[in-house]
C-alpha cells in the first residue's frame, strides 16, 4: 500500500474513533434494573416522565409531590411500564417532617438507595413566573414568597440530600439534581 493510502486509512480510522468516542455515553441500561430510586416532583412534568423512564428500565421507584391523586396514577402507570416496585409519599418538600418521611419510607421499602433525583420546583405562595414577571424588588419586595421559595427549592434539596447521604454512601449511589439554565444565567437580575 502506498504512503498516501496509509495516511488515508489512518485519517478514516481516527475519524471513526472520534465519532464512536463522542457518541458513546457509557450508559448501560442494565445497571438500572432493580436499582432503588427516589424522585421528587413526580406528579407532573419532567419528574413524572423520569418516573416512567426509570420504570421502563425495571427500577424500584419511590416518588413524591403534594398531589396524592396524581401520584397514585403515576405509580399505576409506572408499574404497567415495568417498574419492579413503585411507591409514593405525598408531602411538601418545604416541610422537614415530609422530607424525613420520604427518605425513611425509602429505607423501609427498599433497605437501600441507589439514586436520589431532586427535581421538585414550586412555591406554596404563588407561581414564580407571576412573581418575577409582575414585580420588581424596589417596588414591592415579597419576602414571604422569597423565604417560602428558598425553603422548598433550596433548603428542601439540601435537607433531602443530607438525609439520604448515609444510604447513598453505603450503596456508592448517585445524587442527581435537576436544574435550570437560569441557575447559571440569572436573567431576572436585569429587571
Ligand atoms: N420545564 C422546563 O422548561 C424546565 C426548564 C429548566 C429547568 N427545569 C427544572 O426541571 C425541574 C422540573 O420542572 P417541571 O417543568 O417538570 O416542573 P413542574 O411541571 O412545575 O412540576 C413540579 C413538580 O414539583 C412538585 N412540587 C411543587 N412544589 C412542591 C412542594 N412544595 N413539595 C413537593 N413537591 C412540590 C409538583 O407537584 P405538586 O404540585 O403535586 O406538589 C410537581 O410534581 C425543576 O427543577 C425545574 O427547575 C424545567
Amino acid at each position: 500500500m502506498s504512503r498516501l493510502a496509509w495516511a488515508g486509512l489512518v485519517v478514516v480510522l481516527a475519524a471513526v474513533g472520534t465519532g464512536v468516542y463522542w457518541s458513546y455515553d457509557g450508559f448501560d441500561p442494565e445497571t438500572i434494573r432493580g436499582a432503588t430510586v427516589v424522585i421528587t416532583g413526580c406528579s407532573t412534568g419532567i419528574g413524572e416522565e423520569m418516573a416512567y423512564q426509570y420504570a421502563r428500565l425495571g427500577a424500584k421507584i419511590l416518588i413524591t409531590a403534594r398531589r396524592e391523586n396524581r401520584l397514585k396514577e403515576v405509580v399505576a402507570k409506572a408499574m404497567s411500564l415495568g417498574a419492579q416496585e413503585a411507591h409514593y409519599v405525598a408531602g411538601d418538600m418545604g416541610k422537614a417532617e415530609d422530607c424525613e418521611r420520604t427518605i425513611q419510607t425509602a429505607k423501609e421499602k427498599f433497605g437501600r438507595l441507589d439514586y436520589l433525583v431532586l427535581n421538585h420546583d414550586g412555591s406554596s405562595v404563588k407561581n414564580i413566573h407571576e412573581f418575577f414577571g409582575t414585580k420588581s424588588w424596589d417596588e414591592d419586595p415579597d419576602m414571604d414568597f422569597f423565604v417560602d421559595y428558598l425553603n422548598i427549592n433550596v433548603v428542601g434539596y439540601v435537607r433531602l440530600a443530607s438525609l439520604a447521604l448515609p444510604l447513598l454512601k453505603e450503596s456508592k449511589g448517585h445524587l442527581i439534581v435537576v436544574n435550570a439554565l437560569n441557575g447559571r444565567c440569572p436573567m431576572y437580575t436585569a429587571y
